[in-house]
């Protein structure tokens, strides 16, 4: 077992490193100097332009990823997208038809309430995209169209590569759909494109043993934590449910995130000294205001570590815990943040003895509803 660990003491950090490679797999093919392609699909114009509205529905991490997407795909489609977990979703009577379009994310393909939400939307007649990891899976064999990510076999019940590797195809899905419906021209967008381009290159640099050092020195502060929040604005709240799930699963520690602006309508009352936060603070739009959320938890001697982009550091002086990630635009950020919030984790279920790649009460694939 260890050979297909090859050399990695677990396979999640195995599947860490794998990233800048999946990265390169999931975009081949399909990411071009100018253009986005599908060869896969089946879809029409006419099709694809009927669409009046989109959920994402999906379980866990898959989830986390949709929330992720649905802003790239209101902006290229114009149209209003709804993410749900399929646990929810499948038993509150959506409002679906033929203008509807629903959008089902699963690493696995296995996962009981995924499938049956894919079963209830196409029996109401909407069109179904699955984005899944595992060719010939049930959600693969049934969905309208599928999106393989090509991640190969993920075996860590947390997931990572294949978190990652969700958001690349969202995406990508994102800039085919909005162009096809005419609605997002790739061509005035250049710049997105060459931003995924350059992911691979950027992950590599936040896998240096130097970087993860750094980051496992951070996750020593957290070892003996009883609880941990995770905050941020827009997508960096996205991102912090992410993160905060991952710790929570491995390291056994209780960790929340909550909405940065949300703090003062309840949560503060719970800082007190030394209660540790994670911040994330890498939206452009949302920088200022996430740094004065940050500066709340400070004035009553929380802790925060903050996650921030390259060239951010001047801003951010006063705070002495810091984790950089490369210089990207906005909308790439996430993909990149994954990285260390992984080894975060990582390093913190590794210092609290859990059992990384099999933590306990969980499995992979959720085959029951
Ligand atoms: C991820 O770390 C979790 N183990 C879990 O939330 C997982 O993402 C969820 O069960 C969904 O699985 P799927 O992608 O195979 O459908």
């Amino acid at each position: 077992q260890s050979a297909e660990k090859e050399g990695y003491d677990h396979y999640m950090m195995k599947e860490i490193h794998e990233q800048p490679e999946t990265f390169r797999r999931v975009m081949t093919g399909r990411l071009h100097e100018d253009a986005v392609t599908f060869k896969e699909f089946t879809l029409t114009d006419e099709q694809i332009q009927n669409w009046q509205h989109i959920d994402i529905v999906a379980c866990g991490t898959a989830y986390h990823s949709g929330l992720v997407g649905k802003s790239i795909l209101e902006e290229t489609l114009q149209l209003p997208v709804n993410v749900e977990v399929a646990s929810e979703f499948r038993y509150r009577n959506p409002r679906l038809d033929a203008h509807s379009l629903v959008i089902l994310i699963s690493q696995s393909g296995e996962t009981a309430d995924t499938l049956e939400a894919l079963r209830e939307a196409k029996q109401r007649g909407a069109t179904t995209i699955a984005i899944t990891n595992v060719v010939g899976s049930a959600i693969s064999r049934e969905a309208d169209q599928v999106l393989y990510l090509w991640a190969g076999p993920e075996i860590s019940v947390a997931s990572t590569k294949a978190y990652t590797a969700m958001l690349i195809a969202l995406y990508l899905l994102a800039f085919y759909l909005g162009d096809r419906a005419g609605r997002f021209n790739l061509a005035d967008h250049k710049d997105l494109l060459e931003a995924l381009a350059k992911l691979p290159d950027q992950a590599e640099s936040l896998l240096t043993e130097a970087k993860k050092e750094e980051i496992r020195q951070h996750s020593q502060a957290l070892i003996d934590a009883d609880h941990l929040f995770y905050i941020g604005r827009g997508s960096d709240w996205a991102v912090a449910q992410e993160g905060a799930l991952k710790i929570k699963e491995i390291s056994y520690i209780h960790a929340e995130a909550y909405a940065a602006g949300e703090l003062k309508h309840g949560t503060l009352a719970l800082v007190t000294d030394g209660t540790p936060f994670v911040a994330i603070a890498l939206q452009e739009k949302t920088f200022e205001k996430t740094l004065s959320n940050v500066n709340e938890v400070v004035a009553r001697k929380g802790r925060v570590l903050c996650l921030l982009k390259e060239g951010h550091d001047k801003i951010s002086d006063d705070l002495d815990k810091r984790i950089f990630i490369p210089d990207c635009l906005d909308m790439v950020a996430p993909i990149l943040a994954a990285i260390p919030l992984q080894l975060l984790a990582y390093y913190t279920a590794e210092a609290r003895g859990c059992d990384i790649d099999q933590p306990r009460n969980l499995a992979k694939s959720v085959t029951v509803e």
